[in-house]
């Protein structure tokens, strides 16, 4: 399962660049209002900085503007992929960028229909929310497994992204599911690297080790 760092922000993106388990960024208006600046600019250090796609979205209504977004975007770095939601007109305009050659990531999916029409649109992402779908009471991870036994079952050319990930259980349960990518917030990232036996066994093997070393100056026999 690939890896992307669900985050506006570079310093972020740089720390997981460098732990090399960086597949690619997602980004929506939501996170760059958090690092603010100029979106086209926090894009190009964003792309600089990873090697896989990284997601810029669309806030456009309608087919013509949500296109021309999209080129815009698309112009900025070759690894970009235009995020565009759910809709009619998202279905129009994901159409039209494919026929272009831009690849798109369809978000805010939240059932495996939607997501199965996104696929049928050329999306090369479809992202399904389980965070937000966990927070209404329902059971996010569903749509995740259901999108990826029609896409592997239809041989669909798109990728399941699982998205709105609000914890490490979240990742273990989108890998099981197949998901071929899930973003991920670097709280998240830290929470799945951190276990207090890990901690515990590092400062036990320390202390041992300590515990034997002579002292400068001192002969042992
Ligand atoms: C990523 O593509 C999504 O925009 C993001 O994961 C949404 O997460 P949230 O539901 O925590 O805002």
């Amino acid at each position: 399962m690939k890896i992307f760092l669900d985050t506006a922000d570079v310093d972020e993106i740089a720390v997981v660049a460098r732990w090399g388990i960086l597949d690619g960024v997602t980004t929506n208006p939501t996170l760059f209002s958090k690092v603010g600046g100029a979106y086209d600019d926090v894009l190009r250090k964003i792309c600089d900085l990873t090697p896989g796609p990284v997601s810029a979205e669309v806030v456009a209504a309608e087919p013509d503007g949500m296109v021309n977004e999209g080129r815009h975007f698309a112009a900025i770095a070759p690894n970009i992929v235009v995020k565009i939601p759910m809709s009619e007109p998202g279905l129009e305009a994901m159409a039209r960028l494919k026929a272009e050659g831009i690849p798109t990531n369809c978000t805010l999916i939240f059932s495996a229909n939607q997501g199965l029409l996104a696929a049928k649109a050329g999306a090369s992402l479809l992202s399904p929310f389980v965070g937000r779908l966990d927070d209404i009471n329902e059971d996010g991870m569903t749509v995740v497994r259901e999108l990826v036994a029609i896409v592997e079952t239809h041989g669909l050319e798109t990728e399941v992204l699982a998205a709105s990930i609000r914890s490490p259980r979240h990742m273990t349960l989108a890998a099981l599911a197949g998901a071929h990518v899930a973003t991920v917030p670097l709280a998240v990232l830290r929470k799945m690297i951190e276990h207090p036996l890990t901690e515990a066994g590092i400062a036990s093997f320390r202390r041992d080790w300590d515990s034997v070393q002579t002292p400068v100056g001192t002969k042992r026999d």
